[in-house]
């Protein structure tokens, strides 16, 4: 089968250029395309003759507008891209019978509580990303084609920047660094999210009555303060400890950290019907940020 992959150079889509290769001929495309194919997000024509000309059997789409504050002051290109785009891919993909695979995101959740949010949970985005990922969901659904959503949260990569990446070099530049300690989540790899993806698939391909929305984020959470910690003691113990500066890391509200997006508090997603669907198990979120580290010390 063709598989094709838009979003090649983003964290997950990196994973999953590896992750998808066995499952079947891979046409992989970042936003400059190639090989004539249209990759870029923004012009939707391009993307539906992509689809056409490659007719492919699954489509995974791991590109999108992904920074969060940039988006609430371009909001119309994050609605192309997090919304119109997958909207095009959606109606493509049902005209030629493919699969569709998509991400969504934590931050359709407005964050209240502090339960694991189920698949069936009310969406109340916070922010410009959160409402144009949640737009992108209900589009995909409404084309009524084969789809899957997989929410994750808190994504980080060997590839790529993110904030255990961030903390790391701030520690080495700064004495004393503040991190929020009210937001609660699970970091969860790329590597995890392309591995499930391929799996997912497979399974679909035997048993599409499993297709839907599922969450998708390592097991366990913490807070982005916990975490910094976490990232930082691995990286003193690592066999080629970095030179840190850091003497002291403290925790502080969200609101002491004023940023243009709003961001949920409670960002717990409850994976039980992706691990109970799929047989799989969700491992710690420790596990692949100690491999992750392992990888960039
Ligand atoms: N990162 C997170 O914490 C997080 C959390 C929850 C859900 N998600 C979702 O997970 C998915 C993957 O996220 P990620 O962390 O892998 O994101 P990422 O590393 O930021 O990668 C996003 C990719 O989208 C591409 N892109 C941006 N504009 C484009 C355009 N106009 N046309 C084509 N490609 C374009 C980027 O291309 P360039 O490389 O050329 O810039 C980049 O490769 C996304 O759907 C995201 O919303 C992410």
């Amino acid at each position: 089968m063709t598989i094709l992959l838009l979003g090649q150079n983003g964290q997950v889509g990196w994973e999953l250029r590896r992750s998808l290769a066995p499952l079947g001929e891979l046409v992989a495309l970042g936003r400059h395309g190639a090989a004539g194919l249209c990759g870029d997000l923004s012009d939707l024509d391009g993307l539906a003759a992509t689809v056409r000309a490659v007719r492919p059997a699954v489509i995974v789409n791991a590109a999108a507008h992904t920074a969060v504050d940039r988006a609430e002051s371009e909001p119309e290109l994050a609605r192309r891209l997090n919304a119109e785009a997958p909207a095009v891919l959606a109606r493509e993909a049902a005209a030629c019978g493919a699969l569709l695979v998509h991400y969504g995101t934590d931050y359709v959740f407005d964050g209240s509580g502090d339960t694991p949010w189920t698949e069936d949970a009310p969406t109340s985005p916070l922010s410009v990303y959160g409402r144009t990922k949640l737009a992108g969901e209900q589009a995909i659904r409404a084309a009524g084609g084969a789809h899957l959503i997989l929410r994750t949260s808190w994504v980080y990569a060997a590839r790529g920047g993110n904030f255990a990446k961030t903390m790391l070099r701030l520690a080495a530049e700064r004495e004393r660094l503040t991190v929020i300690d009210d937001q609660w989540g699970a970091p969860t790899g790329a590597e995890l999210i392309a591995d499930v993806t391929a799996h997912a698939v497979r399974q679909l391909r035997a048993r599409p009555q499993d297709a839907g929305t599922y969450h998708l984020a390592a097991a366990g959470a913490t807070t982005w303060f916990e975490y910094a910690k976490y990232v930082l003691t691995q990286a003193q113990k690592a066999p080629a400890a970095m030179k840190l500066v850091v003497n002291e890391v403290a925790p502080i509200p969200t609101s002491a950290y004023p940023a243009p997006a709003r961001r949920p508090h409670n960002s717990r997603l409850d994976t039980r019907r992706l691990q109970a669907t799929f047989g799989l198990r969700l491992p710690p979120w420790q596990d692949g940020v100690r491999r992750m580290l392992a990888e960039i010390l």
